[in-house]
């Protein structure tokens, strides 16, 4: 037994101690901890750091910002059917849109655009009219009375667009289950 491990003097039912020093890394630890601690407090509570509530508050606002440049520039870009014309029959633009369309728009108008809650997509018959521009602003708009949301805010202008391209190529793919047609016939020429 070295000087170091001597026993103490008390015994809890058959426990006894030695009185050694705590190791150096567990004090060096320790004191640390307590200045950290004490830079910590004088930071949160001196005005070095920003309060939570200033800090939500601040996050919101610039959510809402946010939300509001998505809905501009998704809403205030001005097309023709023309120019929308040429947007739906790029192949890209198509396979995005089925990403978007699986996964934002399938649950009301059926997988393959069959229609489910929401009408069907791939018939001639449209409630809103059939022209790229009638569908853009249906999607961009919604029918919040009939339970069509309004993409606006939640999608980029370029998601809609994307959206747009991939309804127009279904147009005549008959998948099964399709529902009734509902609207006017549109025809395309
Ligand atoms: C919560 C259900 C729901 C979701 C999700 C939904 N829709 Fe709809 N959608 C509807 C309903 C219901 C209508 C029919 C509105 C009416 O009767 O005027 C509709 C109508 C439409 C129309 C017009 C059809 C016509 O005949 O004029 C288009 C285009 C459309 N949705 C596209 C989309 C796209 C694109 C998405 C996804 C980004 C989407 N919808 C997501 C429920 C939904």
């Amino acid at each position: 037994m070295t000087e170091e491990d001597k026993l103490l003097e008390h015994d809890y039912d058959g426990i006894q101690e030695y009185d050694n020093d705590l190791p150096r890394w567990w004090r060096n630890i320790f004191w640390l901890t307590g200045i950290f601690g004490v830079f910590y407090l004088v930071w949160t509570h001196f005005g070095f750091k920003e309060p939570q509530h200033q800090q939500l508050a601040r996050e919101i606002q610039e959510l809402e910002q946010h939300k509001a440049e998505i809905a501009k520039s998704s809403g205030s870009v001005e097309v023709t059917d023309e120019q929308l014309m040429k947007l739906v029959a790029m192949p890209e633009r198509i396979s995005k849109g089925k990403e978007i369309f699986v996964a934002k728009c399938a649950a009301c108008h059926g997988i393959n655009g069959e229609g489910l809650v929401g009408p069907n997509l791939t018939d001639d018959f449209w409630i809103h009219g059939g022209k790229p521009t009638q569908i853009r602003k249906v999607i961009m708009e919604g029918v919040p009375e009939k339970g069509m949301i309004s993409w606006q805010a939640l999608m980029t202008a370029d998601e809609i667009n994307s959206a747009l391209a991939y309804i127009w190529s279904l147009n005549g793919t008959s998948p099964p289950n399709g529902k009734a047609p509902e609207g006017d016939e549109f025809k395309r020429s």
